[in-house]
């Protein structure tokens, strides 16, 4: 079947979400309830700021569920962080922001970029990260 996909475009911007991805981390709305409200219908507004601060909210987003697209640019970039970090998120994932190379115990090796979201509470079907499932365990 095929992805849901849903695109909320400015003059100069589409944001898109995969809502099949998001793990409810809560970071775009905690971040920037002007432009991201889940009670609001759309819920993306993208006249809520200016494109820079949406696209600096949009690249926090851990688990890809967000992304943008410029109507002038082909393609997204990707900068490279010469710095990475770890937090620790109450009750939710370990969040590691820079990119990253994961190493799976097969062998294969995953680039990540900008933002990953690793599961601590250990519900989520989709280990190493975390897939929302934190939510319904009221893991602390
Ligand atoms: S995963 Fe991304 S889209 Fe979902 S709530 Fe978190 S920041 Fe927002
Ligand atoms: S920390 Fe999110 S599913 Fe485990």
């Amino acid at each position: 079947m095929a992805e849901k996909i849903k695109e909320y475009e400015s003059k100069e911007l589409t944001v898109i979400w995969k809502p099949e991805k998001c793990i409810h981390s809560e970071i775009c709305y905690k971040g920037l309830s002007d432009v991201f409200d889940p009670k609001a219908r759309p819920w993306v507004n993208v006249d809520g700021a200016d494109d820079q601060t949406i696209k600096q909210q949009v690249d926090k987003c851990p688990s890809g569920a967000l992304s943008y697209r410029l109507k002038n640019e082909s393609e997204t970039k990707d900068e490279i962080e010469d710095e990475q970090i770890v937090e620790v998120s109450k009750g939710g994932p370990l969040m590691v922001y820079g990119n990253i190379k994961v190493k799976h115990h097969d062998g294969s090796e995953t680039y990540k970029h900008r933002v990953t979201a690793f599961c601590r509470c250990d519900a989520s079907s989709n280990k190493p990260y975390c897939d929302g499932s934190h939510k319904k365990i009221d893991f602390e």
